[in-house]
């Protein structure tokens, strides 16, 4: 069973009450006995998201003290990293902001590790770095060439983490993956961001009449129907590669990088006509000009992750990972604000 190695481990978890991060600590906390801590600034996540029984502080990444604190009274093994800032367009009007939170906050973290003797982290990348890749799917070894500040503050951090390994002897692992989307099968859980960007929960905003319709940017490009190819990875398989990441570092002593992709995609209609399908509303859709910088396709592939962490995806098709989150979206119309 790979969880077993995990079971007497301590794994502070940073940015733990946000949409990811929650999905993550779900899948842990219910696979037995390891302890938990999350930390978070609550700046976007809900405390409302985490189970009962969890050890929760309220900090802030950037707060040297805090951190200091942190890791003395709970001595973690561990370390994943998913708080942060997450927009790539508004890292593009606020780039001080991204590189302060992302980046500066990240460094606090590992000066933390490193004082505190923590040897394993665990990072929330993006495949935003790739920027504009020309071959598609993206591989494991294409080559980063971000093109946004917030792409560029994942980029910053892989570029750390591997000079803190050779001078510090620190195991990371970092997790490359774009467009997270679904809910928990629970439906107790869900994606509740402020404001919300991802297309998922705007299509299905409009099922819930709290949208006229919903804006497909560009349907001339070179696709199959036009619109634009992106790929949808569902929050739970993503939790589940965090912790076969951990068990890999544990096991294994190594640092790698991984991407998370289905190597597939889907277009924006084909997002939208799911959506159709699972909520029977019409979802009317009004198509706007190119968004600038938007690539006509955005998939990657999981070759490594499917090697050496033996990671399969459970939720293969669009339809399955929308109907996730139609369960979420019905029952919590105003997100965690309706608990
Ligand atoms: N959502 C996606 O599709 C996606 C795709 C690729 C990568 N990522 C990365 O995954 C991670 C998690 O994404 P998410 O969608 O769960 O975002 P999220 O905003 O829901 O979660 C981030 C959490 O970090 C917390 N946080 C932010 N700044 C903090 C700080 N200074 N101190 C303490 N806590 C802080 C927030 O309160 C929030 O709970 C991020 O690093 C993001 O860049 C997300």
């Amino acid at each position: 069973m790979f969880y077993e190695n995990l079971k007497t481990k301590k794994i502070l978890i940073c940015g733990g009450a946000g949409y990811i991060g929650s999905h993550l600590v779900r899948e842990l906390s219910t696979q037995s006995a390891y302890e938990i801590i999350i930390f978070d600034n609550l700046s976007k996540g809900h405390i409302k998201s985490i189970p009962n029984g969890i050890k929760f502080e309220n900090a802030d990444v950037r707060d040297k003290r805090a951190l200091d604190r942190l890791f003395s009274k709970y001595k973690p093994d561990a370390v994943m990293n998913f708080c942060g800032s997450i927009s790539l367009r508004e890292s593009v009007v606020d780039p001080l902001e991204y590189y302060e939170n992302n980046v500066v906050g990240t460094i606090y973290l590992l000066q933390a590790m490193k004082k505190h003797n923590v040897k394993y982290f665990i990072f929330s990348s993006s495949a935003a770095i790739f920027g504009n890749a020309k071959e598609m799917p993206i591989t494991d070894d294409a080559r980063p060439e971000p093109i946004s500040p917030y792409a560029d503050t994942k980029f910053i951090i892989e570029k750390i983490l591997a000079w803190s390994e050779n001078a510090y002897g620190l195991k990371y692992v970092c997790l490359r993956y774009f467009n997270a989307c679904g809910a928990h099968e629970s439906g107790d859980i869900g994606e509740d961001h402020d404001p919300e960007t991802h297309l998922i929960p705007l299509t299905l905003q409009v099922a819930l009449g709290q949208r006229d319709s919903i804006s497909v940017f560009g349907d001339d490009y070179d696709t199959k129907d036009g619109t634009c190819v992106r790929d949808y990875i569902h929050v739970t398989d993503l939790a589940t590669a965090h912790i076969r990441a951990l068990e890999y570092l544990i096991r294994e002593n190594k640092s790698q990088l991984f991407n998370l992709g289905s190597g597939e995609g889907y277009t924006v209609r084909e997002v939208i006509n799911a959506a159709r399908n699972v909520t029977g509303h019409s979802i009317p859709d009004i198509v706007e000009a190119r968004r600038i910088g938007d690539p006509a396709i955005l998939i990657a592939e999981s070759t490594r992750a499917e090697l050496i962490l033996g990671w399969k995806r459970k939720y293969n098709t669009i339809e399955s990972i929308v109907a996730s989150a139609w369960m979420y979206h019905k029952t919590h119309t105003n997100g965690f604000k309706d608990i």
